[in-house]
């Protein structure tokens, strides 16, 4: 079977290997430029900015987690704009929100600070953990707001922000 008698047939098989290569080249540009300990995050941009150029894991894990507690600390003044977002609920409801709120915003910076402090003493599953509860306690506060009929539009995209900082934290950590 010689290929000039067939030309569709070896077009065909031409036009196959270009598409693999293209796939190929693809995949490869997909993870260009991205941390080698990001390649299972979810936004692994933003993780390759968190780890800073980490070349062990250890110091992956160790920026990922100040980088997600730094981020906390910059939404902190959100945290302010909550009471107008719970401006026009009942005084009973805006005191149990904006104190959720609080709650949850304390427990994700101990529970990073503590991730943190474990990572010094090599204790795997408390980092795992902590930053595991970090990333549940996020969602708290928008919980309680959504619940009490208040104005989530601005704290959740704030929720959004942090939770990729968090899910990328814990994407580089669960490689330990
Ligand atoms: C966290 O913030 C501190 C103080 O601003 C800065 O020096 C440090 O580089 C930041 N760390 C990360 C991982 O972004």
């Amino acid at each position: 079977m010689a290929a000039d008698n067939h030309p569709t047939f070896s077009l065909f098989f031409v036009a196959a290997a270009v598409v693999s290569l293209l796939f190929a080249g693809g995949a490869e540009a997909r993870f260009k430029g991205i941390n080698p300990w990001c390649l299972t995050a979810d936004y692994r941009f933003l993780c390759t900015k968190m780890v800073k150029g980490a070349t062990t894991q250890e110091v992956a894990i160790a920026n990922a987690v100040q980088a997600t507690l730094n981020a906390t600390t910059r939404m902190a003044p959100k945290l302010e704009g909550l009471v107008q977002a719970v401006a026009y609920l009942p005084e009973l409801s805006k005191e149990s929100v904006i104190s959720t709120c609080r709650d949850s915003y304390d427990k994700v910076v101990e529970n990073l600070n503590e991730a943190l402090n474990f990572m010094k003493v090599n204790d795997d599953q408390s980092v795992l953990d902590r930053v595991d509860t970090a990333e549940s306690s996020i969602s708290d506060c928008l919980v309680a707001l959504k619940e009490m009929g208040g104005n989530t539009e601005s704290l959740a995209k704030t929720s959004r922000i942090l939770y990729r900082y968090v899910s990328n934290a814990m994407a580089v950590a669960t490689q330990l």
